[in-house]
């Protein structure tokens, strides 16, 4: 592998360049918090040279020595080698305009819904009858954690059968200083919800199918996979949650799901249910709204 070693003393901003086409060279993937090169590799420079994330243009015209070069070498061989997604190597990402810790322990945000929840879930719901929220699926917290800041007024509980998801979402929830509003609990979709009801079920549940699953680039391998496997077909947690969400939502509730490119898959189970797909201005889809009506609730 090319070292950055003996290039005399480069700039922040030289270092981010020549580091991208490193890694545009060695094909990693993209899709994990960042979707270019470029991203990717200014994060990693920055967090190597301990460097805020803020865009300051004086931060990039300033000369890198040896030893910072050393350490950005060390992060992009590490990102090249090991295909560790780069948000795994800096501990941090954003999400709805919010910092988050992000481990191993959780998978990396990085749903379309965010664009929602900055919206406060306009035009689908009055955002002053928002009362109670969940969560399915949590992982690092992130989509609970974006709508207690989006809806100031709102309690949400956020689920997750994993108690290393729930660990990392715990950090996050003291970063944010949400936890009288936001409430972690371990459980298997619904189960540890009896008789509770919401205004907004909202979930991000696995759904890659295993024949999928097996194709995936390096790069997911470093997410869990609790977070991405359902089952033959991808479809085993959405099942659940269609069968169960209508007996949690409040009467005028919403139910919005993210099932990224199982989209097909689940128009053809379910050709009765009339999904409204929403659209996203920047970027991503796969996620329908069904209204409490719809599902039974
Ligand atoms: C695709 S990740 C989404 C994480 C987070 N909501 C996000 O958008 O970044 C799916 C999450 O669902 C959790 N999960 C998987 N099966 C579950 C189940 N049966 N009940 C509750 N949560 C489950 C996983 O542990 C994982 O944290």
């Amino acid at each position: 592998m090319s070292s950055l070693k003996g290039t005399g003393l480069p700039t922040v901003l030289g270092l981010i360049d020549r580091c991208a086409r490193r890694l545009r060279r060695a094909g990693v993937f993209f899709g994990h918090g960042t979707d270019n090169a470029r991203d990717d590799s200014a994060a990693l420079v920055l967090h190597a040279l301990g460097l805020p994330q803020t865009g300051d243009p004086a931060v990039y015209s300033r000369r890198v020595g040896p030893r910072g070069v050393r350490s950005v070498d060390e992060l992009i061989r590490r990102r090249i080698e090991e295909r560790i997604p780069a948000v795994y190597l800096t501990g941090e990402t954003w999400f709805a305009g919010l910092a988050f810790h992000v481990d191993p322990r959780a998978l990396i945000p990085r749903s379309p819904i965010a664009e929602l929840i900055e919206r406060q879930f306009a035009p689908w719901i009055d955002p002053s009858r928002v009362g109670r929220i969940l969560d399915v699926g949590t992982g690092s917290g992130c989509i609970a954690i974006a709508c207690a800041k989006a809806l100031p007024r709102a309690r949400v509980d956020a689920v997750d059968i994993s108690g290393e998801a729930l660990e990392v979402a715990a950090i996050n929830v003291r970063r944010h200083r949400v936890g009288k509003r936001v409430r972690l609990l371990r459980s298997d979709h619904f189960s540890a919800l009896r008789g509770e009801r919401y205004d907004i079920i909202v979930a991000n549940p696995p759904y890659v199918g295993r024949r999928e699953m097996s194709g995936l680039p390096p790069e997911y391998r470093h997410e869990p996979p609790l977070a991405l496997a359902a089952g033959r077909d991808g479809l085993d947690s959405v099942r659940v949650i269609l069968r169960e969400a209508g007996s949690h939502l409040r009467p005028g509730g919403l139910l919005i799901v993210e099932v990224g490119n199982t989209e097909a898959a689940v128009r053809r189970a379910f050709k009765r249910l009339p999904f409204l797909w929403l659209e996203f201005e920047r970027g991503g889809g796969g996620v329908f709204l069904l209204t409490a009506d719809q599902v039974g609730g």
